[in-house]
């Protein structure tokens, strides 16, 4: 954790979530009313299909909303598409940009994900810029480069003065049970915060570093322990209520 920020838990439910799922979503809002305060802010990125649904449901439980990706112009020809103001229509506060997923699945570079940045931005969202290396360049010993160009091409200038969250995923790390060790997650944590602050200056001291990637009830309270970890990326364990629950309550 750094001081002074408050941290993020953001569920990415992917492409997962018919009608179904907001009875999940449901419970989820009545153990957080139940219990204590979280001590994080707690957002949810159902697919598109649910956002305006989820967001009319998780106000009264002060669960925030996002979108899953964007479209960098704002509006126009581009069939099937979603931009960031349709997102912040739907009510949500988030946008996550440049998933893993998007960048295999749709070859997305990152100028593109700067361009999506952006148009976030320019709709009134907070981006969650994902980087993250896979398992070969992992084992190649290139992580920490890999993430360092993917951070300088992916984030915008405009980082300075508004508010964005960049997700360190490591590819091989989503949806596979493993996760780096605490030591290698301080690591790439901490040369991200050096990076952020040797080009925003203060402001990169305030930016919200998320860690994702396999995160459980039974490792996030170790993993948001670590220093310069600000809140977590949560894919298959925000799809269940009790799961997502543990791992804001280990904030
Ligand atoms: P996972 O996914 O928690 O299922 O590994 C994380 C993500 O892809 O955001």
């Amino acid at each position: 954790m750094t001081a002074r920020i408050t941290p993020l838990i953001a569920g990415n439910w992917k492409m997962n979530g018919l009608t179904a799922a907001l009875g999940e979503l449901q419970r989820l809002g009545e153990l957080l009313t139940a219990g204590t305060a979280p001590r994080c802010t707690v957002a949810v990125c159902p697919p598109a299909t649910l956002l305006a649904r989820v967001s009319a449901q998780v106000a009264v439980s002060g669960i925030v909303t996002g979108g899953q990706d964007c479209h960098p112009a704002q509006s126009g020809a581009h069939t099937g598409d979603i931009s960031a103001a349709m997102l912040a229509d739907a009510g949500a506060q988030f946008v996550i940009v440049g998933h893993s997923e998007r960048r295999t699945d749709h070859g997305e570079t990152d100028s593109l994900v700067h361009a999506k940045a952006l148009a976030a931005v320019a709709a009134g969202l907070t981006p969650i810029i994902c980087v993250g290396e896979t398992e070969a360049q992992r084992r190649g010993g290139e992580a920490a480069a890999v993430v360092r160009r993917q951070i300088a091409a992916s984030v915008p200038d405009e980082a300075q003065g508004i508010d964005v969250v960049i997700a360190y995923e490591p590819v091989w790390a989503i949806g596979t049970g493993l996760t780096p060790s605490l030591e290698d997650i301080r690591d790439m944590h901490g040369g991200i915060r050096a990076q952020l602050v040797e080009r925003f200056g203060a402001a990169g001291e305030r930016i919200r570093i998320l860690y994702g990637g396999s995160m459980k009830p039974a490792n996030a309270r170790d993993i948001l322990a670590v220093e310069n970890v600000d809140g977590g990326l949560v894919g298959g364990a925000s799809l269940l209520a009790n799961d997502f629950y543990a791992i804001i309550s280990a904030v």
